[in-house]
């Protein structure tokens, strides 16, 4: 994770070359990273666009040194040459020899070295006061869809659940969160950027699992030499296959906070994932006597006293957040009739709180597809 003030020059020229170098960083497809490159440079892909690629995106992907990162620069190179070419700009003499490098015969087996993996870095742009902030957060992906049981991917739902969380940190911030079917993990990544107390991020896929603690540490929140960190983690990573989790184990998290993303899609899934967002979402007997003692105020940031503070939190009634894509009404409808008879409200809330729209650059993200979910418990 880090933080970076956008490009130099005039600010707006400044940001257009930002966006540019996320989405080539992001791997956006090639004819929306050349678009960019043509606004970048007025119209027109100028020998200064080129040459800000080459050195800000093409030297970083040289830099990976896996077979994606050649495939993917491959292909913008072939792209940029050609319309460059096409539209009548001289083009840099050293594109021309990257690209006539990358045509060549490949001497190393780079695919051997690191597998079908994906280095993607996931920027999001906010406005801080002073400029615009872009808030960097690498992801290791593959390139195969179906890969840890569809979790090796980033999906649309994250992207919108991480610029929710980033929108309004103070649901968050201070909470204990626990996230369902967590992937490549970049939600927890957000949560542990807007403080949460702390992390669980679960999935039922080993595979995915693996590839999630890669991420957590190559963002710092996990190290994988335990005796350095004294077994403490910043972000933990759980089994929990809801088919088999057991009633004691899911209990046992205690979360103020459930999140979920694309995790509503497989029909025979479905009760099971009902029973688990029931457990983690049963009222707390403190949240009841508080109803009537506590003093209303939500916990939230800058809470200084801990004690007060963990009152505060166990007084709420746990809350889940599930950004969903619905492509299949019929499987949804299922999961909303099964909600029901397990005593829980799942109100759409995306016109009533939008997440602003931290990812500009991804032509590929489509935000419009999703929609998000709060889920509570109904009993009292
Ligand atoms: C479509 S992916 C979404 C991944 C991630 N949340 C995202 O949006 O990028 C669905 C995730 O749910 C997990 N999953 C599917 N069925 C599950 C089950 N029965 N128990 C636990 N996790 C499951 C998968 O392993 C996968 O990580």
């Amino acid at each position: 994770m880090e933080e970076a003030q956008e490009e130099g020059g005039n600010p707006a020229q400044a940001l257009e070359l930002a966006y540019l170098k996320a989405a080539f960083l992001a791997m956006e497809p090639a004819d929306f990273v050349v678009s960019f490159a043509r606004q970048s440079g007025g119209g027109s892909l100028t020998e200064g666009v080129q040459n800000f690629i080459m050195e800000n995106c093409i030297k970083y992907m040289m830099s990976k040194n896996c077979a994606s990162s050649r495939g993917y620069t491959k292909n913008i190179l072939k792209k940029l040459i050609s319309s460059a070419e096409s539209s009548g700009n001289s083009v840099l003499e050293d594109l021309y020899e990257i690209y006539a490098n990358y045509i060549s015969p490949i001497k190393e087996d780079f695919s051997l070295k690191h597998g079908t993996r994906n280095f993607k870095n996931i920027s999001f742009f906010y406005s801080n006061g002073s400029g615009s902030v872009n808030f960097v957060v690498p992801i290791q992906c593959s390139s195969n869809i179906l890969e840890g049981d569809t979790g090796c991917s980033i999906w649309p739902s994250s992207l919108f659940l991480s610029e929710f969380i980033l929108s309004y940190p103070n649901l968050f911030c201070n909470k204990v969160c626990l996230e369902l079917g967590a992937g490549v993990g970049l939600v927890g990544i957000i949560l542990n950027k807007v403080k949460a107390s702390k992390v669980i991020l679960t999935d039922g896929d080993l595979s995915t699992l693996e590839n999630m603690q890669a991420n957590l540490e190559i963002n710092h929140l996990r190290n994988s030499n335990e005796v350095i960190t004294g077994g403490i983690e910043v972000v933990e990573c759980k089994h929990l296959l809801w088919e088999v989790a057991s009633e004691m184990e899911i209990t046992s998290y205690d979360p103020d906070i459930v999140v979920g993303a694309d995790i509503i899609y497989d029909p025979l899934c479905l009760p099971h994932l009902v029973r688990v967002l029931s457990l983690l979402l049963k009222p707390r007997r403190s949240h009841i006597s508080n109803l009537h003692e506590g003093d209303g105020t939500p916990a939230g940031c800058g809470e200084e006293d801990p004690v007060r503070n963990e009152s505060r939190r166990r007084s709420e009634a746990p809350a889940a957040y599930i950004a969903v894509v619905i492509r299949n009404v019929e499987t949804f409808h299922c999961f909303l009739e099964l909600a029901r008879g397990a005593h829980l409200a799942a109100v759409d809330i995306t016109e009533e709180m939008p997440p602003s729209q931290l990812l500009p650059y991804m032509g590929s993200y489509d935000r419009a597809g999703v929609r998000l979910y709060q889920i509570s418990s109904t009993r009292s």
